[in-house]
């Protein structure tokens, strides 16, 4: 496995080689989730690179920007056992220079949801990703459904600025317990973790109720609200996969979200239907 931290030198490496090349952008901390990733670019592509950078510009004042979990030998490791060819691990003088481009989020897509209360963040993440595909040109990259939102605004950064990547999205792997599994996860104490299962208890709630042909969202999102009190709640919502909303539960084209805090840990769950 090739480790590069300069830009350059990893497009000059990438220039010549004629082969599909899957890429998994990621902030590090890997774990299972991480490696469906990775394994799904393995089987679909000559070539895997995955790169490593916490990206400073998706992070708010305030957040766990400087305490969110790094483990770089680990890391490196995993991916060595994973069969990745390329570990991209900039810095970030590598990535940001001082007076810079940016890309901005939608107004309204990239501003509801986790864009509602973490205001500017989705502007930080098109703009790492923008700048991450134009360093690898990948065939496919390679993103997890448990960021859905994330999701949605990069297929729609790629079709709008008309490049030439196939996104391909990943379904969230789950702890035995149901707990969908998030770098995040290791901040939550035992008692946490047990109350952090509400979350998806209450995804299994709303699936359980679509199945009995219940698809009124309002009655779906009052009984999910039950089965996640006492935590503090960021959202409930139910979309399309165009992520506008919707009343009634549209099959094989609706997303149920929640957000919740356990402590000070935010936690992001949501099933496709
Ligand atoms: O999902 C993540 O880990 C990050 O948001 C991403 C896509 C790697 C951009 O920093």
């Amino acid at each position: 496995m090739k480790i590069i931290s300069n830009p350059l030198e990893l497009k000059e490496y990438l220039k010549d080689i004629d082969k599909s090349v899957g890429f998994v952008p990621t902030m590090g901390a890997l774990h299972e989730g991480h490696l469906s990733l990775i394994k799904k670019a393995r089987k679909e592509n000559e070539l895997v690179v995955v790169s490593i950078f916490v990206n400073p510009t998706q992070f708010l004042k305030g957040e766990d920007l400087d305490k969110y979990p790094r483990k770089d030998e680990a890391d490196k490791k995993i991916c060595l056992l994973a069969g990745v060819d390329v570990l991209f691990f900039p810095h970030k003088k590598d990535i940001y220079g001082d007076d810079e481009a940016k890309i901005e989020a939608p107004n309204v897509r990239g501003y509801v949801l986790e864009g509602a209360t973490r205001v500017g963040h989705f502007s930080g993440v098109l703009t790492v990703v923008m700048k991450l595909l134009n360093i690898v040109s990948p065939t496919r990259a390679y993103f997890g459904k448990k960021d859905a939102q994330q999701l949605n605004l990069i297929g729609l950064m790629v079709k709008q600025f008309f490049m030439s990547v196939e996104i391909v999205a990943v379904d969230t792997l789950r702890e035995s317990d149901g707990l969908a599994m998030s770098s995040r996860n290791i901040y939550l104490s035992s008692e946490q973790r047990v109350e952090a299962l509400k979350i998806s208890l209450s995804l299994q709630k709303a699936f359980g109720m679509v199945n009995q042909n219940i698809l009124d969202v309002s009655k779906i999102k009052e009984q999910m609200r039950t089965v996640l009190e006492p935590l503090e709640v960021s959202y409930v919502e139910v979309l399309n996969r165009d992520f506008a909303p919707i009343e009634s539960i549209e099959l094989k084209n609706s997303i149920i979200l929640v957000e919740a805090k356990v402590g000070d840990t935010r936690l992001l769950d949501n099933i496709w239907l």
